[in-house]
């Protein structure tokens, strides 16, 4: 099966081509044929965060020509002899991509010029997201759903983001670990199912998650932040620092420096930052207020030079991991969790990601998945991955394509059919 992964949700315009030969017993086995992710970062740095209509613009500009790069990679981008006359479709075809002219314009130039690719399904990322930016992903999935009839599977993008970190690399753990082999295997993975029930822990711009999981497509939200989410709160505390969007790795970088210092950039008791919600018995986060403690500190120092950037995004770090690891521990000790995944562009983080590690390493913890570092942030490999598990559900142009919505504040349920 050969899946079209695309995704939009945020700022990213991301898609992928995936080969899997269905179950075996080590799991699946996948095959990334490609897989490319165009960044919007630069453009939204000076608005200080993503600017849903800019987003949704670039996106529109975008898909053909990743689509056309993406084919091509996967050896799928074969000219017609003779334009394809794509007049049956009109109708469908200005009903999804009437509001996108520029969109429409490239779809209507490329399309007609190639053969059909062999791909079998195309999946979608539905939500959650910005409504514009998932609007346009859509709208395109449908577009070539249509003119190519292949079914469409629409995905819950925090679900792709399991998913993402279920993947392993084929041979990852070989003892014969010959170069030519790696190279060969570069783009082979392997996804197991995890333990049951097993406990996520979703982290990212929008979303900070504590998920149960008592099957594979069985989620129950068991604890979430009653505010800002962790990314988000990265996000910010960058802008009160003064550093670029995304905070995150901004963060993380000066962090890092603080803690190779000799004196390991530990703030003085003066300079603490509260650890919100810590002994709170439910499963539940919140971050504004450490933003807000941020901003109330910066203010009191009067000028923030560098070192004292180190010291608060140190200070900042330790104090958002030590709140998820504590609720991570004690979600996983209530539910008798045999598997914790941490997903989510948060996941980047080496200082989160080392802290689990280290605890689920020396504690015997539960069975424990990490994304790589390239699979943390959005992409749609993640997209394609959920697309394969729910492929019964695909829908075609005859069985309610147009019924399809993006829904920005999609929720993952205990059946996520979505
Ligand atoms: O999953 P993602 O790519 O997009 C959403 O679905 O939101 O996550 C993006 C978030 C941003 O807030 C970004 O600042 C954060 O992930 N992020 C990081 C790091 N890299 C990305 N946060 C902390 N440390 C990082 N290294
Ligand atoms: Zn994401």
């Amino acid at each position: 099966m050969v899946i079209l992964g695309i995704e939009t949700s945020c700022d990213e315009t991301a898609l992928c081509i995936l080969k899997t030969d269905g179950r075996s017993e080590t799991g699946v086995n996948l095959e990334i044929l490609a897989n490319n992710v165009l960044s919007q970062i630069v453009l939204h740095r000076k608005y200080g965060g993503v600017f849903p209509m800019l987003a949704k613009r670039e996106h529109a500009k975008n898909l053909v020509p990743l689509l056309k790069k993406t084919l091509e990679k996967s050896g799928f981008l074969r000219p017609v002899k003779k334009s394809e006359n794509l007049k049956a479709y009109g109708l469908q075809l200005k009903n999804f991509l009437e509001r996108e002219p520029e969109l429409l314009k490239q779809f209507l130039e490329l399309i007609p010029t190639i053969k059909k690719p062999p791909i079998d399904l195309i999946s979608v990322t539905i939500g959650p997201g910005l409504e514009p930016a998932l609007w346009v992903g859509l709208n395109f999935a449908k577009a070539l759903s249509t003119v190519w009839q292949i079914p469409l599977v629409p995905i819950n993008h925090m679900e792709g983001h399991i998913f993402s970190s279920l993947l392993r690399r084929k041979n990852e753990f070989s003892i014969f670990n010959f170069q030519f082999l790696n190279k060969l295997n570069a783009e082979r993975y392997t996804l197991n199912a995890p333990g049951f029930p097993a406990l996520a822990l979703l982290i990212s711009g929008g979303h900070t998650q504590l998920v149960l999981m008592r099957g594979m497509d069985n989620y129950e939200v068991v604890g979430e932040t009653l505010d800002d989410a962790v990314g988000e709160a990265f996000d910010k505390v960058a802008r009160i620092l003064g550093l670029p969007y995304p905070g995150g790795p901004e963060i993380s970088r000066l962090a890092d420096e603080a803690r190779a210092r000799k004196d390991s950039g530990k703030p003085t008791e003066k300079r603490k930052l509260p650890r919100p919600m810590l002994h709170s018995p439910d499963l539940n986060f919140s971050f504004s207020g450490l933003k807000t403690a941020v901003l109330y500190l910066t203010k009191k120092i009067g000028t923030v030079d560098q070192d004292i950037k180190m010291q608060i995004a140190r200070e900042f770090e330790d104090a958002v991991t030590e709140v998820l690891i504590t609720k991570t521990q004690k979600a996983v000790e209530r539910f008798g969790a045999n598997a914790l995944i941490l997903g989510g562009g948060v996941t980047a983080n080496k200082h989160i990601r080392e802290t689990f590690r280290k605890w689920t390493y020396e504690h015997s913890g539960p069975a424990f998945y990490l994304p790589t570092i390239d699979h943390s942030t959005d992409n749609a490999l993640m997209i394609a991955i959920a697309g394969f598990f729910h492929r019964n559900s695909a829908i075609t142009e005859t069985s309610g394509l147009s019924e399809i919505k993006a829904v920005g504040n999609l929720q993952l349920t205990p059946h996520c059919d979505t």
